[in-house]
């Protein structure tokens, strides 16, 4: 079985052939520029280690593997217009460094790309990848539109937080998994088991990205801190606040968050201090660790030797672990 840096090897060769410059330049260059970039490349990874756990030909996962990371990085150009936000892997947004227009036409033409490198694969095993990723792009549609509601919304409950962000971001890593598993031959149980594992490390992991827009080395982390705060968002540090503030730190809870924009910093202190107060974070990584614990569940569940396991599971302690 190949490691986890061999396979991880394996992602960055397969980028390094590969060219995404050309005409108009506009278009291309931000795309380029955003491939190039030193992403974690997580989704890509999940898809080879899933279809090595189930011994299937690695070769014929990297064109699918690529495609999902390319869908990702589109999500994020929209995302970045969606969010505000100025700074990602530690450099400009695409949308700050050209403007809006180029970065949605840029994110098209990615979301574009992304189908040509999901459908070069066994044409047999076509009909059900197109399937899953069809389905997993509308529902990540359907999680950003949450988030964006969420914004202006007071009355957001915490399962309604895990639904969006099930939406937004886990189901993409359960996608990974099981497109791996998919193009592998796993059987049915197996490939709903990885399916449901990979979405729960994925609510995990947008835990940790909530806590880390908050709690974070910006050095490490490559985007500005705070973000959330600013804008609004209803993340489960927010929602866990606001059930446990009583009387003064309600007050102050509210007021902060009624603040405009320009007071970004009198506001991200402020609401930061309540957190600590709380024993937010904290709170955050026990909810963290509780979709943990599910995951591991699921992945019992497969029917394959422990040792096929041991990567998954190597990459999932690492990523609970994350600081960037
Ligand atoms: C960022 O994803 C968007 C979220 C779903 C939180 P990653 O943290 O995987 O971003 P990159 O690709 O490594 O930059
Ligand atoms: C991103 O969630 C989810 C998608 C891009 C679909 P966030 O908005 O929290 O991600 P970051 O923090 O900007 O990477
Ligand atoms: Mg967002
Ligand atoms: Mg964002
Ligand atoms: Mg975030």
């Amino acid at each position: 079985m190949l490691s986890i840096k061999e396979l991880q090897e394996k992602i960055t060769l397969a980028f390094s052939k590969q060219t995404f410059k050309g005409e108009p330049s506009l278009l291309y260059a931000p795309i380029d520029y955003t491939l190039s970039q030193s992403g974690k490349r997580l989704r890509p990874l999940l898809v080879l280690i899933a279809c090595e756990m189930f011994q299937g030909d690695i070769e014929k996962a990297i064109n699918p593997a690529l495609g999902l990371e390319i869908f990702h990085n589109f999500t994020l150009l929209h995302d970045d217009i969606m969010d505000k936000a100025p700074i990602r892997r530690g450099k400009d947004t695409v949308y700050k460094k050209w403007n809006t227009n180029i970065a949605i036409l840029s994110g098209d033409a990615m979301f574009i790309l992304a189908y040509d490198y999901v459908i070069k694969t066994d044409p047999t095993l076509l009909p059900e990848l197109l399937r899953l990723f069809n389905k997993t792009a509308i529902e990540v549609c359907e999680g950003q539109q949450y988030d964006m509601d969420f914004e202006t919304q007071n009355n957001v409950s915490i399962d309604d937080y895990i639904n969006m962000i099930r939406l937004k971001t886990a189901v993409l890593l359960g996608c990974s998994l099981k497109a791996g598993a998919i193009i592998a031959g796993a059987n049915k149980n197996d490939i709903e088991n990885i399916y449901e594992f990979g979405v729960n490390i994925g609510i995990a992991f947008q835990l940790k990205d909530d806590l880390l827009d908050v709690y974070s080395d910006v050095k490490k982390f490559g985007k500005i801190t705070g973000g959330d705060i600013v804008t609004n968002k209803k993340t489960f540090l927010y929602l866990k606040a606001f059930e446990l503030a009583k009387e003064e730190i309600l007050s102050k809870l509210k007021k902060f968050f009624s603040l405009d924009e320009s007071d970004s910093n009198i506001k991200i202190n402020g609401v930061k201090a309540i957190y600590n107060e709380l024993n937010i974070e904290e709170l955050t990584l026990i909810e963290m660790q509780s979709y943990y614990d599910k995951a591991i569940t699921n992945l019992n569940k497969i029917k394959i030797q422990d040792e096929r396991k041991q990567n998954l599971l190597l990459f999932t302690e690492r990523l609970m672990k994350r600081e960037s």
